[in-house]
């Protein structure tokens, strides 16, 4: 695997890239900089040495692409500063704006269109930018060993599909990342084997949709059962599951394998199932009920994390109490929690508007927050005097002289050290928590 490392070499061009958005994203930019890197160019991150500047960035809420807009700005000053830089934004806001962002840099590349940055930036002049915002039905990257920007050289992202086939009425992501993939099996095992023999100690499958990932006669579950068989010390992770098509045989296969983590992230969006419907959820309240009574029941320690929107169109205060509520039933570990951002194109900036006033919106996301506050500590209180089977992803932030890790349910843990190194499994019990951490002794 030679593009495990950077190329760190002065007499090479030098690019920079910053990642926004998901974790898609993240090992998105590792795709780039391996084309990048085949292609002559070494990797930097001190912007200003740079002679290329890139953004990987995100549609997915206006102030994802506030940000990018932000940025942008100031990229410019360093580029007249130094004239002979190349700006170049990437990723999903590339998809969405196109033109309209070739005004403001030098080169604009869409999700799939990664390949073509070495000939973009060849052609790329101060009179002609350049870009290349064509989806694909067929790229999948499957063959580009990613360049790993993980400092720990412990975890590591592997894409198993791209795109998404979901409608979700509110989300912008079908329009910027295309079609649904999903790649090639037999080479997804090939990269997680690699990686271990590396020494990595841990990998999570992304795509927007896991549970549908297909190809051939291989779905989710055997991919999770090829990839754990990897090496059964090799810890498995996947992100992100959808609560309509999550199977029972998924769940039955992580019961089988100690090593395939036991936490799901599932987001249930609304706990209303009017809302669910006007969302195009295609499951409602009592779907995702049933599928996370169905996770408990095989699996008791299994972490359930989810997203939700607070003040989507149309939403009364029944259908927020009904969020809550569900909340309140489920007791998820954590959550990301959002307020409603219309993106233009979307069938609901078509068909619902956007009615939901800001403060209300705001006022309801608040009282999202701090109920998932309660629960997190609620869900981490019954940890209490367990054993938690860590890795040890480095020293703590708050006392260097502790260690962190994350227990499989993904649940960060600080406990004191013995010196370990990240990647070391260590075993700790939990003597206290606070909403976001269990703080651990050791088990003798
Ligand atoms: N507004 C607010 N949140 C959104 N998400 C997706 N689209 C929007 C939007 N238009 C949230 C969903 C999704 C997460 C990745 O982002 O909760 O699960
Ligand atoms: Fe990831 Fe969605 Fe943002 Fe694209 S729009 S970067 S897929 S979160």
């Amino acid at each position: 695997m030679d593009n495990i490392k950077p190329i760190i070499d002065p007499s090479r061009p030098k690019v920079y890239i910053e990642t926004y958005g998901c974790q898609m994203n993240v090992n998105d930019s590792e795709v780039i900089l391996s084309i990048l890197q085949d292609a002559g160019y070494a990797l930097t991150e001190d912007i200003e040495e740079a002679d290329v500047i890139l953004a990987n960035t995100c549609s997915i809420r206006d102030n994802a692409e506030q940000r990018i807009w932000g940025r942008i700005d100031q990229f410019k000053i360093k580029k007249k500063k130094r004239p002979g830089v190349v700006i170049g934004i990437v990723g999903c806001m590339a998809e969405r704006l196109k033109d309209e962002l070739l005004k403001a840099v030098d080169i604009v590349a869409g999700p799939d269109a990664y390949r073509s940055l070495p000939k973009l930036l060849e052609a790329v002049t101060p009179d002609s930018p350049q870009i290349d915002v064509l989806l694909s039905h067929e790229e999948t990257y499957a063959d580009i060993s990613p360049v790993r920007l993980d400092k720990n050289g412990i975890s590591a992202f592997i894409s198993i599909m791209r795109g998404c086939n979901n409608v979700c009425s509110y989300c912008i992501v079908p329009y910027t990342r295309g079609r649904e993939r999903s790649r090639d099996a037999h080479t997804i095992v090939r990269e997680a084997r690699e990686l271990w023999e590396n020494g990595y100690k841990e990998v999570t499958l992304l795509g927007q949709n896991v549970d549908s990932y297909q190809w051939e006669d291989v779905n989710f579950a055997k991919l999770l059962e090829m990839v754990a068989a990897v090496n059964s010390e090799l810890r498995v992770r996947f992100s992100t599951s959808h609560p309509k098509d999550i199977s029972d045989e998924v769940i039955y296969t992580m019961a089988r394998h100690e090593n395939i983590c036991r936490h799901i992230h599932l987001p249930v969006q609304s706990g209303s199932s009017v809302m669910l419907e006007k969302m195009r959820r295609k499951y409602d309240r009592e779907w995702y009920l049933e599928r996370v009574e169905k996770i408990r029941s095989v699996m008791p320690d299994c972490g359930i994390t989810t997203d939700v929107i607070a003040g989507f169109s149309g939403e009364t205060q029944q259908d927020h109490q009904d969020t809550l509520s569900l909340m309140e039933q489920v007791v998820f570990d954590s959550a990301f929690m959002f307020a409603y951002s219309e993106r233009p194109g979307t069938l609901a900036s078509k068909k619902y508007p956007d009615d939901i006033p800001y403060e209300v919106k705001t006022a309801r996301l608040n009282e999202i927050i701090a109920l998932q506050g309660r629960m997190s500590l609620k869900s981490n209180e019954k940890e209490i005097g367990k054993v938690m089977t860590v890795m040890v992803e480095g020293p703590s932030k708050k006392n260097p002289a502790e260690l962190c890790g994350r227990a499989g349910s993904n649940k960060m843990c600080v406990f004191p050290s013995r010196g370990e190194k990240p990647g070391d499994i260590v075993q700790v019990r939990v003597a206290s928590v606070t909403s976001a951490t269990l703080i651990c002794e050791r088990v003798e």
